[in-house]
């Protein structure tokens, strides 16, 4: 039992919805469970926080590593018609964990396009938003957000050590428990506020507005430099031959040197 402890119960409470929350100590991706319940007919709205992950999925099929006792890893399921694009979840999405870090560790975050939360050039936290239908064609969004709360005891892994960073250093009461209801309470708030105000606030927290990026699509890397986000969500990039781009999907790295 740590300070820390992951609690269901404390996490239900905290809730503006009423939603079932199950908590694991260890899984093998949040997200993966969610998905299998909703194709094998267990379709529900649900919750599920897990202390680690043992095969954590990130974007574009990356790994996302996901050790005991210092991130939270968590997966929201819902109904969904097709109104809202995934591409437009991830973004409020992605704003909610930025401004729930924010408010709950009082830490400064940005937002790299389109999915990652970053302190300084280092990503804490990623979002993972995917869409599967139950057997009855019904439409379903599990949005799975990974957060590295604290620093881990043993350091990032190599494979992430260059590009990942934790939010904070030292462990809090409740520290995971809270960033979990604040984020989700944010993330389900954004649905009765303005998307104008919404997109505004994400375009504000921007990271790689103004800064050189390297633009990847397949094998193909393009350097740019990033001119800022639309309204609508598309990173606006000029290549270095000139040519202006706006890209609605994507990979992106950010260019520190
Ligand atoms: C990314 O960085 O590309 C997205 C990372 C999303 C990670 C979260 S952790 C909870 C949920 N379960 C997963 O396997 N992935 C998401």
């Amino acid at each position: 039992m740590t300070i820390d402890t992951i609690d269901g119960k404390y996490i239900e409470k905290g809730l503006k919805k009423e939603i079932p929350v199950e908590v694991f100590d260890s899984i093998s991706s949040t997200s993966t469970m969610l998905k299998e319940r909703i194709r094998g007919g267990n379709a529900n709205a649900s919750l599920l926080v897990a202390d680690s992950q043992t095969a954590g999925r990130g974007r574009v099929g990356r790994d996302f590593w996901s050790p005991s006792g210092t991130g939270v890893y968590f997966s929201l399921s819902y109904e969904s018609d097709m109104q809202t694009t995934d591409d437009v979840t991830t973004i409020y999405a992605a704003l909610a964990t930025a401004e729930a870090i924010e408010t709950v560790f009082g830490v400064n975050v940005g937002i790299k396009w389109v999915n990652d939360v970053y302190v300084g050039d280092k990503k804490c936290a990623g979002i993972l938003t995917e869409r599967v239908f139950d057997s009855d064609g019904k439409s379903w969004i599990v949005l799975g957000i990974g957060i590295n709360v604290y620093e881990p005891r043993q350091g990032f892994d190599p494979s992430v050590r260059d590009v990942a960073t934790s939010v904070v250093g030292e462990m809090r009461a409740n520290g995971r428990n809270d960033i979990v209801t604040e984020t989700i309470n944010r993330f389900w708030a954004y649905g009765k506020v303005d998307k104008n105000e919404v997109m505004r606030r994400y375009i504000d927290r921007s990271i790689l507005t103004g800064r050189r990026v390297t633009v990847i699509s397949g094998e193909t890397q393009k350097e740019a430099i990033c001119n800022g986000i639309t309204a609508s969500g598309c990173l606006v990039v000029t290549y270095d031959d000139g040519i202006t781009e706006k890209l609605n999907a994507g990979e992106v790295r950010l260019r520190i040197h």
